[in-house]
């Protein structure tokens, strides 16, 4: 799926190509195992997440500048702020209770939402992390003793989500980090996209798809209301319903805040958009091919929306907002977090602004970035969905 226009990669220095032929060699052993082939949602489990290998679970640099991609903690502090204010929201009426956050990455987020929390007299009894890169959780525990020396005590590790969670959960780009499933719709049924090996490298062979592969498939064909189209090549998370369930099931009362780049299912699974939502990150270069640079390349998938809303309600939450990020931010608090940009000095008020423009923008992460929230029990609705809510459009 190479694009022979696209510019070319940069080379990974030695270590990291090192790195990768191990993880390709561990790869190479586990489809050996699976007598010759993995599906694409397995060969994408241990490419991220394999102990000590994967690309979540080795030590290399991720985020950021000197790493293969930035998010919106990584960009600005003006995004933890604003979603500080809107978890302050929810905390006061649930009696201060707990804030929860999913992959914590960097820990940037953490930081920026326990500082305002502070600022703003809220503090979280606790701050919890469910981060399942054991090198991530070192990572964000060095990080965060060393910027929040007067808070660190709050924040502590989960292997588990916690029982009877209230409070507020966050999970920023989390959910396209999760495996997903590739298939192809051909006239006669519903093939699964599988990983197998071509001498020294890894490529797709289809196999007729699972029972719970075609049943999904044919869901949304069926919701859609016409077949796909033969040939047309998407994905799809199966592991996205028990995530939500599990995260679900120990919410008792509160209110979660997921973001992440992602659209409706009508757009997801529109006829022009064959070829799937799957895109690759090296050294701030996006491409399409997941089968090269195995453990030293993020792998992403843009998240169906209606599907979260599906498992969410299923699970007995409901939906208290769907937003573009850009909403979010500006009907958030971003115009309260920058009260002081006139009286800063200028190049401090160039540099916010171009964090800003980066965060909002339609062109840049304003638009494809959407916030979904769910609620369970007695929460109010945060005040960042008053100003545009587009659950209607799911
Ligand atoms: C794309 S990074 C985003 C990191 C951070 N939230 C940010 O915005 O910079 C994905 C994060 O989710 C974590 N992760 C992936 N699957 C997870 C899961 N099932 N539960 C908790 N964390 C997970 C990864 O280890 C990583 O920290």
């Amino acid at each position: 799926m190479q694009h022979d226009d696209r510019p070319a990669l940069p080379q990974p220095d030695a270590s990291s190509a090192e790195h990768g032929e191990r993880v390709a060699a561990f790869i190479r052993a586990r489809i050996a195992d699976s007598g010759g082939s993995l599906s694409f949602a397995e060969f994408m489990q241990h490419a991220l997440y394999a102990p000590g290998l994967g690309y979540y679970g080795a030590g290399s640099t991720k985020f950021g500048a000197d790493g293969d991609f930035v998010t919106a903690p990584e960009v600005s502090p003006l995004f933890g702020r604003v979603l500080a204010r809107q978890c302050a929201e929810v905390l006061a009426v649930v009696n201060r209770g707990a804030i929860l956050e999913y992959g914590a990455g960097s820990g940037k987020l953490a930081r920026d939402m326990l500082e305002t929390l502070a600022r703003l007299d809220a503090l979280p009894e606790r701050y919890e992390i469910l981060e399942v890169s054991a090198d991530l959780q070192e990572r964000q525990a060095r990080f965060l003793r060393a910027e929040l020396p007067d808070l660190f005590s709050r924040v502590s590790w989960l292997d588990t989500p916690p029982e009877n969670h209230t409070g507020v959960i966050v999970a920023n780009e989390v959910l396209d980090a999760l495996p997903v499933e590739r298939f192809r719709r051909s006239s006669t049924g519903v093939k699964q996209l599988r990983v197998v090996v071509d001498g020294d490298s890894f490529v797709i062979a289809e196999a007729p798809a699972p029972r719970k592969l075609e049943q999904a498939v044919l869901a949304i064909e069926n919701e859609l209301g016409q077949c796909l189209p033969a040939g047309y090549v998407s994905d799809i998370s199966l592991g996205l319903p028990g995530w939500i369930a599990a995260l679900a099931e120990s919410l008792q009362q509160g209110l979660v805040f997921l973001f992440d780049y992602g659209v409706t299912r009508r757009e997801y699974y529109a006829t022009e958009r064959s070829g799937g939502w799957l895109r690759c990150h090296f050294r701030h270069h996006a491409h399409d091919d997941p089968l090269i640079l195995a453990g030293i390349q993020d792998l992403t998938t843009w998240v169906d929306f209606n599907a979260v809303a599906e498992a969410a309600v299923r699970c007995g939450l409901n939906v208290a907002g769907y937003s573009s990020q850009a909403q979010f931010l500006l009907g958030g608090g971003l115009d309260a977090e920058m009260q002081q940009f006139s009286s800063m000095p200028l190049p401090s008020q160039l540099e916010l602004s171009g964090q800003v423009k980066t965060l909002t923008l339609p062109g840049e992460m304003g638009e494809h970035f959407k916030c979904m929230a769910l609620r369970r029990g007695d929460v109010i609705v945060p005040s960042a969905f008053t100003m545009a809510d587009r659950t209607h459009t799911l």
